[in-house]
């Protein structure tokens, strides 16, 4: 089955993620490619810079170019509401009352969870060859990609529905799921793996968009390090708003600054493209400027970066896997059964370790150049 591509813009808050996440999507369009643009921030300003009207249905924005914003508040309320009344019942059956039970039952997360999987739904029906998508500033697109991640491991691991009918055998007076609730459980848990998989798949990646600033080149740094630890697949960079020597009467401070900061982009990240886009005179909105905005930043080199290979390396007695900038004193590892749990910056990453280190003590951890290296002793 054809799959899309599906490429995610973040960085730090006004960097110009929505702007590059439209360009590059019409840059894809112009192409030829069946591509969709959609915002993943709640915040919603791709409108704003599309200059049209959007909602959560796919609209035609321009040949070839669709773009939607995602509701994840509503997607989740659609997908879970069967767990959610049930669990509502418990609550309200143990005295708490229905405005307090409701809160409780939309817990922090569920916008990002609902936009995750109303995500997955866009990529799994192979609608558009590319998905484009426009996400929230750093701290949420963190807990966008991260905390799914926890609950999948915690619904694969513990079985809700058996929990609560052992606790109804023993006469808690809690009333028992039906099978409506169950199986809502069991689609839950296929959706958060579908979607675990979708993020992870060769064909996804994440793009940081930095400014150019010190203070902004080292959160786009530390968000790269975050990204890779966690094991999602950034291909690239894009320096926004960039001040050229001897182009329009940018202070040759500024100018000679920019050209400091790209090249500390390029020493940053040798592996991946650095994408330069210029500080335009007008604030690019609608279509035909993202377009060029893209053309310039991309031109027929294509949007699209390269799939990825299998960054984690397995040995019969060793685990080798990237940290990006990571130091000591900001990872943590620990075996946990057959996992591998890595928490970085209090995100947590599981790895299903593979069978032949499965249950084997961690020897010796090494931090170095750039990759963590695990040596396994003797069951
Ligand atoms: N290269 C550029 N040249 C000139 N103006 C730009 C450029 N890139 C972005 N802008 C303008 O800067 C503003 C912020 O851009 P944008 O909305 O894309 O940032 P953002 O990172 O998505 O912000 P937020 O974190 O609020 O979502 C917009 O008004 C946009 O038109
Ligand atoms: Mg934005």
């Amino acid at each position: 089955m054809l799959s899309s591509s599906l490429v995610l813009f973040t960085g730090k808050g006004g960097v110009g993620k929505t702007t590059n996440a439209a360009a590059a999507a019409a840059r894809c369009a112009a192409t030829g490619r069946k591509t969709i643009v959609v915002s993943a921030d709640p915040a919603h300003s791709l409108a704003d810079v599309l200059n049209v009207p959007l909602g959560a249905e796919p609209t035609l924005v321009s040949e070839s170019l669709f773009a939607a914003h995602l509701d994840g508040t509503a997607e989740f309320h659609r997908a879970w509401g069967k767990i959610r009344a049930y669990l509502g019942t418990i609550l309200t059956a143990s005295g708490l009352n229905e405005v307090t039970s409701a809160q409780v039952l939309t817990p922090p997360g569920a916008a990002e969870l609902g936009a995750r999987v109303a995500l997955n739904a866009l990529v799994d029906s192979a609608t558009y060859e590319v998905v484009v998508v426009d996400c929230a500033p750093t701290s949420e697109t963190l807990r966008l990609l991260a905390l799914p991640t926890a609950l999948d491991w915690f619904l694969a691991r513990v079985n809700p529905g058996s929990m609560l009918k052992s606790l109804w055998h023993r006469g808690t007076g809690i009333p028992l799921p039906g099978s409506d609730v169950l199986s809502a459980l069991d689609e839950l848990r296929a959706s958060l793996s579908a979607v675990e998989a979708m993020l992870r798949a060769p064909t996804a990646s994440i793009r940081l968009v930095s400014g150019l600033e010190r203070v902004v080149i080292a959160e786009t740094r530390r968000l790269f390090t975050t990204l890779t630890v966690l094991g999602y697949h950034v291909d690239g960079v894009v320096a926004n708003r960039v001040m050229s020597l001897g182009e329009r009467e940018w202070p040759t401070e500024w100018a000679r600054a920019h050209q400091v900061a790209i090249s500390d982009l390029h020493d940053s990240f040798p592996d991946y493209p650095v994408w330069t886009v210029p500080f335009l005179a007008h604030e690019p909105i609608g279509c035909r400027a993202l377009a060029e905005v893209g053309f310039a930043s991309y031109g027929a080199s294509g949007v699209i970066g390269q799939e990825r290979t299998e960054p984690m390396v397995v040995t019969p007695n060793s685990l080798t896997l990237p940290t990006g900038f990571a130091d000591d004193a900001q990872l943590r590892v620990a075996v946990a059964g057959t996992d591998l749990v890595i928490t970085i910056d209090g995100h947590r990453r599981l790895i299903a370790l593979p069978e032949a280190l499965s249950g084997r003590p961690v020897r010796q951890a090494r931090l170095r150049d750039g990759e963590l290296r695990l040596s396994f002793g003797s069951p």
